[in-house]
């Protein structure tokens, strides 16, 4: 089965031909971090605009690549929410002008559960069930996957996403956007001891996150120390205490759901420092730990693809074969 993903719920432009939700052939992503690095974060109406001339040539390029007719597709998937609305309304309207020509499938996808399931896009993947930790821009949060289109929140952030944080904390030591990269780089070159941030909400039995507090003391540290600091050191302890928040959460739910399975993605699982700790940790507890590969732990349309590809062998039937695409519509804030 060949399904078309298209993906433009934030800054990144993509689309890719995934084969059985699992072999990518193509996977296009046209980034727009140069554009919006200047404002120090993403300008929803660049984006819009990046998104609409962008999308065509994005899309036929997956096809090319993938060297798929468009009328060889069985669907395609569009991440429908969460995002910016009218960053969505742009791969959701191409999407449909696509699907009702072809008189395809058209299958919604929340952009969440594309990045709980890039996992299976991956050779080495986990049985169900397994507990997942998605850490991205907009989202902290812990669920229990039970089976493919069946998950349980267990947990979230009640303020900032920890992406967000990495980002304002970048901005905050000028060290440009987005932060997350860069305070990966520059927190190699310092040591974490000589500063204590907070790691708010370490309770047993509490599977919720707040990165706000960690935020603001970062912001005062460096109010109160002025020229005199060195941004790798407050880079480093900073990135630990996120590590310590993030491992404290994730394990403590594993052992909580009896199962023995932790799946971590999102875009800020591409950490490298994040990624090694925490396996570290996984072996020392006997636990498996999987991480898709880097570059879909940002956002992509394979994983889009891969989600559609679930849902529609899953829910053709109950939804009419998804051939209701006239009333698709997008939503900010979809949930999970
Ligand atoms: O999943 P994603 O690409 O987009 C959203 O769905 O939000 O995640 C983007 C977030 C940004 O906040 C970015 O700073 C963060 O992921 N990120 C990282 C790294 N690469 C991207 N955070 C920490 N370390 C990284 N290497
Ligand atoms: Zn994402």
């Amino acid at each position: 089965m060949l399904i078309l993903g298209i993906e433009t719920s934030c800054d990144e432009t993509a689309a890719a031909v995934v084969k059985d939700g699992k072999e990518i052939l193509s996977s296009i992503i046209s980034s727009q971090v140069d554009i919006h690095s200047k404002y120090g974060g993403v300008v929803p109406e660049l984006a819009c605009r990046n998104h609409i001339e962008n999308l065509p040539f994005v899309i036929k390029q997956a096809l090319d690549e993938a060297k798929v007719n468009m009328l060889a597709l069985d669907g395609l998937a569009v991440t429908v929410g969460p995002g910016l609305i009218g960053a969505l309304l742009i791969g959701v309207n191409t999407a449909k002008g696509i699907a009702y020509s072809l008189k395809k499938p058209l299958i919604p996808v929340n952009h969440l559960e594309g990045h709980l399931l890039s996992i299976f896009l991956e050779d080495k993947h986990p049985e169900f069930p397994f507990i997942a930790l998605i850490i991205s821009g907009g989202h902290t949060d812990l669920y229990l996957v039970e089976d493919f289109t069946e998950y349980k929140v267990i947990g979230r952030t009640r303020d900032d996403a920890v992406g967000e944080s990495f980002d304002k904390v970048a901005r905050m030591l000028d060290l440009g956007y987005p932060g997350g990269p860069i305070i990966e780089r520059t927190a190699k070159n310092g040591i974490s001891n000589n500063i204590n941030f907070p790691r708010p909400m370490l309770v047993r039995g509490n599977f919720d996150f707040s990165f706000s507090g960690l935020k603001t003391s970062v912001r005062n540290f460096l109010a109160n120390n002025g020229k005199e600091i060195n941004k790798a050191n407050v880079a480093a302890e900073f990135q630990e205490a996120v590590l310590d928040i993030l491992s404290f959460k994730a394990f403590q739910a594993v052992e909580n759901s009896g199962c023995k399975n932790l799946v971590v993605a999102g875009g800020v699982a591409a950490n490298n420092f994040l990624r090694e700790n925490l396996i570290k940790t996984a072996e020392k507890k006997k636990m498996n730990i999987y991480f898709p590969r880097h570059d879909l732990c940002t956002d992509n349309a394979a994983m889009i693809a891969c989600a559609g590809y679930y849902r529609y062998t899953r829910k053709a039937k109950e939804q009419n074969g998804f051939m209701d695409y006239l009333e698709l519509d997008a939503c900010a804030n979809l949930k999970v």
